[in-house]
Parts: C-alpha cells; sequence; structure tokens
C-alpha cells in the first residue's frame, strides 16, 4: 500500500515548495493541495521562462499525472480560471488533470474587501496579508457561514451566495462608517466576472476527494501532499497573529485532503539555506543592512503572488528545529544555497537571547525582543549552481551540511543549487 508523502515549507513560505514538488512529482502520480488558496505563489522553471502556480498543484506540468485540489483548500475561481487558461495555451489538458474537492471553500469577491478592511482597521498593526480573501474565507468556514465548490452544482447556489453576499455588505458598512474605510476594487464588475467563472469550475470535475485519495492509495497510487506557505505562519503555530489561516505543518494535509495520520510516510521539509519573510511579524534574525540586500537581489526575493520584496536574513535554526517537530520531518530538502556563493563568513541563529536569558525555543511573545546568538561559518568561493554531484561541493558548504544535520537529527536528501531541474543533487 502507497503512503501520503507531504512537501511542507519550514520557515515563513516560499522556500521553493513547487520546484521540489515538481521535481518530486516524477514518482508521484498523485498531487493534491490540503490547504491555503491564491495566497501561495510556487514558481517553477522551464528553461528560461517560469511560471507561478497559484492553486493549482505544482504536478501539473507532468504527463498523465493526477492533481487533486483538497476540502482543506479555499479557491478563488476567478483566479483559478485565469491560471488554467494559461497552462492550457501551453498545451497541458489541465481539465484532465485537475479535479476538485465539493468541500473546498470558496472565496467570493466581498472576502476579499473584507480581507482588505480588516487591514486597513488594524493600520500599523497590519498582518501584511495577500489581500486575496484568505483569513475572511476560512472564518466563514469555521463560523459554519461558507459556500463550498459542492454548492455550485446545488439549485439554491445563487441564493446562498446571495445570502452570504447581504452579511459581507452589512459588516463592510460599518467598516465605511468606522474607518471611512473605502472598496478597492468595483464589487459590481468583479462579481459578475466571478460568478462566470464559477460556472467554469463546473466544467472540471468535482470530486468527493476524501474518497478519491483514500482509493488511489488503496490502488497503490502514492499522493504527494503540496503544502503552501510554511510552519512559521501555521494558525496555532506560527507568529500569531501575524500568520495565515490554515494548518500549515503536516497535520493539515490529514484534514485538509480526509486521509488518515497512519498512511503519512515520508515528509519532507523545503528550507531555504538563508532566511525569507513578506508581511509583517517577527523575524529575529533579519538583516536591514547591504547583506540583507545582497541576498534579495541574489537570491530574486521578491513575491511571487504580490511582488513585494521579501525581508530576507541568516538561517534561523531555533526556528526550524520547531518545524521539524511540529511535522516530525523525515527528509530535509535545502534550498538556494548557491545565492550564498562567495560569502566570506555565513552565520547561522544557533539559539536565542529572549530578555537576557539564552533558549532554543521559539518564544510564545510576538513581541519579545529575540537576540540571535550566531554561529559562524567559513564561506566557499565555489559556484554551486555548476555542482551536479556530492563530490564537487565544496568542504565549506558540506560542514554547513553537516551543522544543520546534527542540529535538527533529520538528513538533508536533497540539494536544490538553483532554479532548473538540472541543478538538484540526491544524497544517500
Ligand atoms: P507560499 O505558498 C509567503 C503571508 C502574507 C502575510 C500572512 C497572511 O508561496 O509559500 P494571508 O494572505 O495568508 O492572510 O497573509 O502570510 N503569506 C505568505 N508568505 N509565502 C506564501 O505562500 C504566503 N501566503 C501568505 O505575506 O504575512
Ligand atoms: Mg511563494
Amino acid at each position: 500500500m502507497k503512503t501520503l508523502d507531504v512537501v511542507l515549507g519550514l520557515q515563513w513560505g516560499d522556500e521553493g515548495k513547487g520546484k521540489i514538488v515538481d521535481y518530486l512529482a516524477q514518482r508521484y502520480p498523485v498531487v493534491a493541495r490540503f490547504q491555503g488558496g491564491p495566497n501561495a505563489g510556487h514558481s517553477i522553471q522551464f528553461g528560461n521562462t517560469s511560471f507561478v502556480l497559484h492553486s493549482v498543484p505544482s504536478g501539473v506540468f507532468r504527463e498523465g499525472s493526477i492533481n487533486i485540489i483538497g476540502n482543506g483548500v479555499v479557491l478563488d475561481p476567478s483566479i483559478f480560471r485565469s491560471e488554467c487558461e494559461a497552462i492550457e495555451k501551453m498545451g497541458i489538458p489541465v481539465r484532465e488533470r485537475v479535479r476538485i474537492a465539493k468541500r473546498a471553500h470558496l472565496i467570493v469577491p466581498t472576502h476579499k474587501l473584507l480581507d482588505a478592511a480588516d487591514e486597513a482597521a488594524l493600520g500599523k498593526g497590519k498582518i501584511g496579508s495577500t489581500l486575496k480573501g484568505i483569513g475572511p474565507t476560512y472564518s466563514d468556514k469555521t463560523a459554519r457561514n461558507g459556500l463550498r465548490v459542492g454548492d455550485l452544482l446545488e439549485a439554491d447556489f445563487a441564493a446562498k451566495y446571495e445570502t452570504l453576499k447581504k452579511k459581507h455588505l452589512a459588516r463592510l458598512a460599518q467598516y465605511q462608517q468606522q474607518y471611512a474605510f473605502t472598496f478597492p476594487f468595483d464589487l459590481e464588475e468583479a462579481e459578475r466576472k466571478w460568478l462566470e467563472d464559477a460556472q467554469y469550475l463546473k466544467s472540471f470535475q468535482i470530486i468527493d476527494a476524501e474518497y478519491e485519495t483514500n482509493a488511489l492509495l488503496d490502488a497503490d497510487k502514492a499522493i504527494l501532499a503540496e503544502g503552501a506557505q510554511g510552519s512559521m505562519l501555521d494558525v496555532d503555530f506560527g507568529s500569531y497573529p501575524f500568520v495565515t489561516s490554515s494548518s500549515t505543518a503536516c497535520a493539515g494535509a490529514c484534514t485538509g485532503l480526509g486521509v488518515a495520520p497512519r498512511r503519512i510516510g515520508h515528509v519532507y521539509g523545503v528550507f531555504k539555506a538563508y532566511c525569507t519573510r513578506v508581511g509583517s511579524g517577527p523575524f529575529p534574525t533579519e538583516l536591514g543592512d547591504e547583506t540583507g540586500e545582497r541576498l534579495r537581489q541574489k537570491g530574486r526575493e521578491f513575491g511571487a503572488t504580490t511582488g513585494r520584496p521579501r525581508r530576507t536574513g541568516w538561517l534561523d535554526l531555533p526556528a526550524l528545529k520547531y518545524a521539524v517537530m511540529l511535522s516530525g520531518v523525515t527528509d530535509l530538502i535545502m534550498m538556494k544555497a548557491d545565492v550564498l556563493d562567495g560569502f566570506d563568513t555565513i552565520k547561522v541563529a544557533s539559539a536565542y537571547c529572549v530578555d537576557g536569558v539564552r533558549t532554543d525555543r521559539v518564544p510564545y511573545d510576538v513581541y519579545a525582543e529575540v537576540e540571535p546568538v550566531y554561529k559562524e561559518f567559513k564561506g566557499w568561493k565555489a559556484d554551486l549552481g555548476a555542482c551536479r554531484s556530492e563530490a564537487e561541493l565544496p568542504a565549506e558548504f558540506k560542514a554547513y551540511i553537516a551543522y544543520i544535520e546534527q542540529e535538527t537529527g533529520v538528513p538533508v536528501r536533497i540539494l536544490s543549487l538553483g532554479p532548473d531541474r538540472a541543478q538538484t543533487i540526491i544524497r544517500e
């Protein structure tokens, strides 16, 4: 019997999950998204061009693949449609490859307005949301107000949509009064398009995904669950309230796909050789200096979804170890170490100093003064992107990897040393 294997981001998102899922998908006939929505931006490189996926699983470019959008996902029909039409233009039979869970929740235009209104109300304390309507949609889900993909197939869909919209408009009117909030886009126009795009969804296979995932596993088809965002943005364990609204750790794959925990096999934890974060919230190893700018430029650290410059900093081991613990990571995957090429010294936070006390735990208080305790490594003067085997790697880089393995207790199984599929080294 095959297992459900999970790929997770272990930092604050943007670890390179798209590239790794695309790479691993050659071994997995099925790829499934289990949480998040179009706040994700998973980039996949083809020669000189790249494609950014927001809602469609990153297995879609593999011939014969099945790609499931699970019940734990929130789906915006308008974003989904433009994505699918672009994929179709590349000659890919997207309708054959993508299936959508009936139980996935729909993002409606007023969810996006509420997202913007919530952020405007927070002012300086804003989350830095991607404004895709994620928080309000998950709120409606847990408040039992939500609209689901399966509702599209029911006769009373229009009435359900109107009821939800009315609730949202009442709240928005309050915001308009209280905070002089103005709509950032024309609701009528967005709604007209959304209703058309929601009908477009019906040309896809809309399925009972929990039955399908379990049946696929029973039929010996391995499934790769593709996480979105990262462990430090998890709604329970991330730097709350500066988090996203879903469970980004491994357990989310079970509830987001309807698969039991005992069916999980490998848990691949993806992390960058340094750190980035977009949006607000604590980032202990952040570099506001030239070194940070060098990481941003060399790593092309600009948001794939919002285009925002990403905050950059050194690798944070207390956070990485926390993420490994939460998800039971079995295999580490290190991304973008080539960005560190040519640095004289590379630093890693091995612990924190919180209010003068040394600790290796992530603090509860997001406003605590956290000083990283750094360990320094000698940099390498090699072009990692040109290395094709373990033997070609410089000794300094091997020492860096060995330290991370020793601290986390998990082997680094895959090294990605550039955007291309060929720039990937598998370690035994
Ligand atoms: P991928 O899958 C990085 C961040 C936002 C914000 C916070 C909440 O590409 O790694 P939300 O729109 O979810 O309410 O925003 O989470 N965020 C991400 N940061 N990568 C992502 O996805 C993200 N999705 C959300 O910047 O700080
Ligand atoms: Mg991204």
